[in-house]
């Protein structure tokens, strides 16, 4: 059992200049995509996460050559494995991309049903429609799931909804189909621009990214290239709110602040200024937060990656507010853990309602990655002392969370209960 916890004094104020790391959901995709050809593409940037780390392991299994030094991950060389890699799949969401990525260079995979955080059914019908449209043909008896292609061929594909990973999935497979295909309702996130570009310097023929629809001519082949990640902008946006919550004035640098608008609009108030310039952002609180509502939606709108950060400093809001999830429907577990900090919070199906007040110290449990995060965030602002367990789960996306928020002056280390 991981008896390991994040132990929190709250009540510090925040100060200091920071860059975050590189983003998450920029480098997994990337890594996969590397697959696509035998060539060494190099992606500098990559963050100490334990997703990153799972992702390289499952590359290797599968027979790539990856070479980490420091920041910088390499990879090369022909992948292999049809049916390996069984363990890894489960232990992350983003084993999704190898559906893609293995069926463009092997014409077929077969693996178990990707894991990750549980915060919702997660079911892949949109990769697997798109995928068929291309021509796959695939079976899936309820854990394993299979897929085959003797060929992609272009296609127009019409998205019902615009998923994430289903896009970043059919971008990989389009670059290598024979002929064009058209991606409608797609997403727009800036992960989705930063997978474009990786395979466009590869060699691939690609348009339209970060609107919703993306027009790509397949090649015959792609070739090695260099790439490098942005800054995690839920990173800086869990810095961010922690601030706002905190007080105090901090800098942050490394994300791209036009990518942050729609979280940047839900913070600022009388009471936190955020200032921009085109190396990051100045957050400025004097640790009053405003009562405001908020809804999830796909990219521009505000991202479900910072709805529990937000929700924890609605907790010390000075009213009622509201948090509307609409992209994962099961993404209120931090709710419960919040209560047990003295939280008023009740949750009807994807609605989330909170009066404002103050909150203690208490022992509790991160469900998932940012779930994790929000309850650290809430512990920085409360009264007296948290342990938040489950540690792994932000290990996920944050390198060294106790790390990070110390250097800024909270009363935060890693220890074990
Ligand atoms: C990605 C991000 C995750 C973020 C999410 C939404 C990565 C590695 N992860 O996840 O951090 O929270 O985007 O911004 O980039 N859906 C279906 N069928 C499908 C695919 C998705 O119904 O085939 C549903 C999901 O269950 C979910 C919603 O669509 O309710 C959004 O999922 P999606 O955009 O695919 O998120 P991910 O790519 O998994």
């Amino acid at each position: 059992m991981d008896d390991r916890c994040i132990e929190i004094k709250g009540g510090s104020r925040l100060c200091g200049k920071l860059t975050v790391h590189g983003a998450k959901n920029a480098v997994l995709p990337l890594l996969a995509a590397s697959l696509l050809t035998d060539e060494e593409v190099t992606i500098d940037n990559c963050p100490y996460i334990s997703d990153v780390d799972n992702m390289a392991k499952l590359l290797c299994e599968l027979g790539a050559h990856v070479v980490r030094e420091g920041r910088r991950i390499s990879v090369s060389g022909h992948v292999t494995g049809v049916r390996t890699g069984a363990r890894l799949y489960k232990t992350m969401r983003s084993s999704m991309f190898m559906l893609g990525a293995l069926l463009c260079v092997l014409g077929e995979v077969e693996m178990p049903l990707p894991g990750g955080c549980d915060i919702g059914a997660r079911p892949l019908d949109i990769h697997l429609d798109g995928l068929r449209r291309m021509g796959a043909r695939t079976l899936c008896d309820g854990e394993i799931l299979n897929c085959r292609a003797s060929g992609l061929a272009g296609a127009k594909i019409v998205m019902r909804y615009p998923s994430v990973g289903a896009t970043e999935n059919l971008l990989m497979c389009a670059s290598l189909a024979n002929g064009e295909t058209m991606l409608v309702n797609c997403a727009r996130e800036p992960e989705i621009v930063a997978l474009a570009e990786g395979l466009r310097a590869m060699g691939a023929k690609i348009s339209g990214e970060g609107s919703s629809v993306i027009c790509i001519e397949g090649v015959k082949k792609l070739h090695g290239a260099d790439l490098h990640i942005g800054g995690d902008r839920i990173v800086a946006g869990t810095v961010l709110s922690a601030t706002a919550l905190c007080g105090g004035d901090v800098t942050v640098y490394g994300a791209d602040v036009g990518d942050m608008k729609s979280i940047f609009q839900s913070f600022r108030s009388e009471h936190c200024s955020i200032e921009e310039s085109p190396l990051g952002f100045r957050v400025r609180s004097d640790g009053q937060i405003k009562a405001r509502s908020v809804i999830t939606a796909p990219y521009p709108l505000f991202p479900t990656d910072m709805q529990p950060q937000f929700l924890a400093c609605q907790c010390f809001a000075d009213g009622v507010s509201r948090v509307r999830e609409t992209v994962f429907e099961n993404r209120f577990a931090h709710a419960k853990e919040l209560s047990k900090m003295g939280a008023n919070i009740s949750v009807h199906a994807n609605c989330a309602t909170v009066l404002g007040g103050s909150l203690h110290g208490a022992d509790v449990y991160a469900t998932d990655l940012r779930a994790g995060a929000g309850l650290c965030v809430a512990a920085m602002r409360a009264d007296g002392v948290s342990r938040v367990f489950n540690p792994h789960y932000i290990e996920r996306g944050y390198e060294d969370f106790a790390e990070l928020f110390s250097s800024l002056g909270a009363d935060i280390k890693n220890t074990v209960g």
